[in-house]
């Protein structure tokens, strides 16, 4: 071999052995999960993280010989730090795919960011209308206030309650469901005779449930965040509107399955509208239910679980669509239109709106033969969109 050929062999090797390892840097495909794992919504980020896992277990964790990587952040439930970890996340750690956000400021916060940085944007958690017009990168697998609300509006004006008071948290979600509520039940007939809000930080629900049976409704609607359940019910129960024959509805985020069977019998005959029970009957639900509780220690999946379990979805199956190439924008239309099984019911991604199209079920609190509290689904109304948006 002549000096310069073996020369510029030595460098051909040196050149492949660097390439090759840089290609071998390359393979993992990151998705940055951002979750509150910390404070008062960490039920959230525990549930969300859980779910996705489940997913990735279950269905493989590679694309095209690449392997999916997690990437958990608690931001604690606090918009600046959400911001602050999304910006790190897409820097330094150059994550394919933004995904969880636990609460409604926390995706606002982030969707620029996913904007500027051409990233998708999978919100798993987050339930406000207007997410979703915030960044065309974000795509939805959880649901919107407005659309879980309408089945209880209208089921209580259906079945004898003529005045209603609502009481909600204080910010984007509570308002989306107090006004749905009221559009919903007025156009059916009913009358909403108070709407409270109580704050998001340390709730005391008292003076505003004392308010609510001052006014002598039917009926007390109600939404709270995931996590903060037992707290209403607790105080509901304390301050007797049950005795006063005042009936509790309200949307599924109250009987939260993380927390139904801690809240004793008071929950017993509760009525809401959501879209995922624990105790939907579908086989797939039954062995989505029975492997979450086995791989997390007996706890029982929530909606936010089946959230970061369908999210998961959303992403594996537009990456198996671009064949493992992660271009945002690809990836955010592979994702639109996109339809499957969740254990939830059937789901779509809305083309139009990136949003969740789902089934949302009516479900009474019951106890089952096992001796536990379960939301016992007894209607449903499918292929549901967020409402706000189709009426647009
Ligand atoms: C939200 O902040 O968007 C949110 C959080 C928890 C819920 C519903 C909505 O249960």
């Amino acid at each position: 071999m002549k000096r310069r050929t073996w020369h510029a062999a030595v460098v051909a090797v040196g050149l492949s052995v660097f390439l090759g390892s840089g290609a071998m840097a390359e393979e993992t495909i990151k998705v940055g999960l951002i979750l509150p794992m910390t404070g008062p919504s960490a039920s959230t980020g525990r549930q969300v993280e859980a779910g996705a896992r489940l997913y990735l277990d279950q269905h493989g964790d590679t694309v095209g010989g690449r392997k999916i990587e997690l990437v958990v952040r608690d931001d604690t439930g606090t918009a600046d730090v959400t911001k602050r970890v999304a910006q790190e996340l897409v820097v330094r750690d150059k994550v394919d795919v933004l995904a969880g956000f636990g609460l409604t400021p926390l995706a606002l916060a982030a969707a620029p960011i996913a904007t500027q940085a051409k990233k998708p944007m999978v919100v798993m958690a987050a339930a406000t209308s207007i997410i979703t017009e915030s960044s065309p990168f974000i795509v939805r697998t959880s649901f919107t206030l407005p659309q879980v609300t309408t089945g209880i509006a209208q089921w209580a004006a259906e079945n004898g309650i003529k005045k209603a008071a609502s009481l909600v948290t204080d910010y984007a979600p509570g308002i989306d469901a107090a006004k749905t509520f009221k559009e919903v039940f007025t156009k059916n007939g009913g009358e909403v005779v108070a709407e409270l809000a109580v704050p998001l930080k340390n709730p005391d629900f008292a003076p505003f449930l004392q308010r609510a049976a001052d006014a002598r409704p039917d009926a007390l609607f109600v939404f709270v965040p995931s996590g903060f359940g037992s707290v209403f019910m607790n105080q509901f129960k304390e301050r007797g509107l049950a005795q006063a024959g005042i009936r509790l509805i309200a949307t599924g985020d109250v009987t939260d399955d993380d927390l139904l069977n801690g809240m004793g019998d008071a929950a017993i005959g509760v009525v809401s509208s959501h879209h995922y029970s624990a105790a939907h009957p579908s086989p797939e639900n039954q062995a989505f239910v029975q492997a979450f509780e086995a791989a997390n220690g007996g706890m029982r999946p929530n909606f936010m679980a089946v959230g970061g379990y369908d999210g998961m979805h959303a992403i594996k199956v537009a990456l198996e669509k671009t064949g493992g190439a992660t271009d945002g924008k690809a990836l955010v239309e592979a994702m639109k239109g996109m339809a499957w099984e969740s254990p939830r019911g059937p789901v779509a991604i809305d083309p139009e709106t990136r949003d969740i199209v789902q089934t949302v079920y009516l479900r009474r609190v019951e106890r089952g033969a096992d001796g536990k509290l379960w939301n016992v689904e007894f209607a449903s109304m499918p292929a549901v969109k967020d409402p706000v948006k189709a009426a647009k």
